[in-house]
C-alpha cells in the first residue's frame, strides 16, 4: 500500500498523504491517440499504466462468446457471474486476462469495439469494472485512460486529461494501424463506427464520455505522438513541482 493513511484519535478523520500516490486519468474518444499516449508516458513516469479500454474489450469478448443477448438483464448478469477479468504485466506491458486467459491480442478487432462499446452503457458491466480499477488506483501510482475516469473512477486524480482529434484524423488513424496489420479496412466504415461509438459513450446514462470540468484539454489532431506524450509529461512535472 503506497498511501499512508492517518486516523486520527478520534477515529474519524482519515487523511491521505497525497505525495506518496498520484493518479493521472486520461479521457477521451476513439482513437485519440490515448493508449498509445499513455503508455509511453507512464513508462516514462515510472508509473502503472492502465487500459481500461482492454478491460471492457475482454468483457466484450467473453459475451460475444457465449453470444450472451446483452439487451437482457437477466441474460448479462448470469453471463457476467461466468466472467473474470484480470491484469497483469509482462516487461511493463499490460496484459488483460479472460478467466486466466491472455486475450490480449484477441480483443483489438472491430467486432470486439463494437461490443466493448455496447456492454459499457449497461450498468452492470460497469459496475463490475469500477471497483476494480478503483482497487488498483488504490495500490499504485497510476496512469489510467479509458472514458469517466476523471469523472466518476479517479475523481481526486491529481492530473486530469481530455484527449480528443477530430473524427477524420481518428479514422485515418484506426484504419493505417488495421491495413499495417495487413487487415482489410474501408475509410469510411470506420469513420462511421467511430461516429457511432462516440454517440453511444457521450450519450449513455450511466458514466458518459464527457470532459471533467478540471481536466486540460489536449487536441492531437495536429500532434504527433511524441509532442503529446511531452505535453503530458509537462503537465505531471508541473503539477508534481507544485503539490511537492
Ligand atoms: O481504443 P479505443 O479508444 O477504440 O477503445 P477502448 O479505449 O479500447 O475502449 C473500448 C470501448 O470500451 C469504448 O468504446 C467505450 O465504450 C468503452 N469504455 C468505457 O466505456 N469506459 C472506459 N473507461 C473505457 C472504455
Amino acid at each position: 500500500m503506497d498511501v499512508l493513511r492517518r486516523q486520527e484519535r478520534n477515529g474519524i478523520k482519515k487523511e491521505r498523504n497525497e505525495a506518496m500516490s498520484f493518479k493521472i486519468a486520461i479521457d477521451g474518444p476513439a482513437g485519440a491517440g490515448k493508449s498509445t499516449i499513455a503508455r509511453r508516458a507512464a513508462a516514462e513516469l515510472g508509473f502503472l499504466y492502465v487500459d481500461t479500454g482492454a478491460m471492457y474489450r475482454a468483457i466484450a469478448l467473453g459475451l460475444l462468446r457465449m453470444g450472451t443477448n446483452v439487451s437482457s438483464e437477466a441474460a448479462l448478469a448470469d453471463a457476467l457471474s461466468r466472467i473474470e477479468v484480470g491484469l497483469g504485466y509482462e516487461d511493463g506491458i499490460q496484459k488483460v486476462f479472460l478467466n486466466g486467459e491472455d486475450v490480449s491480442s484477441l480483443i483489438r478487432t472491430e467486432e470486439v469495439s463494437n461490443m466493448a462499446s455496447s456492454a459499457a452503457a449497461k450498468p452492470q458491466v460497469r459496475a463490475k469494472l469500477t471497483q476494480l480499477q478503483r482497487g488498483i488506483a488504490e495500490e499504485n501510482n497510476v496512469l489510467m485512460d479509458g472514458r469517466d475516469i476523471g469523472t466518476v473512477i479517479l475523481p481526486d486524480a491529481q492530473l486530469k486529461i481530455y484527449l480528443t482529434a477530430s473524427v477524420e484524423t481518428r479514422a485515418q488513424r484506426r484504419y493505417k494501424e488495421l491495413c499495417g496489420k495487413g487487415e482489410t479496412a474501408i475509410f469510411d466504415e470506420i469513420a462511421a463506427d467511430i461516429r457511432e461509438r462516440d454517440y453511444r459513450d457521450m450519450h449513455r446514462e450511466t458514466a458518459p464520455l464527457r470532459q471533467a470540468e478540471d481536466a486540460v484539454l489536449v487536441d492531437s489532431s495536429e500532434l504527433t505522438v511524441e509532442e503529446v506524450t511531452a505535453r503530458i509529461i509537462s503537465l505531471v512535472r508541473a503539477k508534481r513541482q507544485k503539490n511537492a
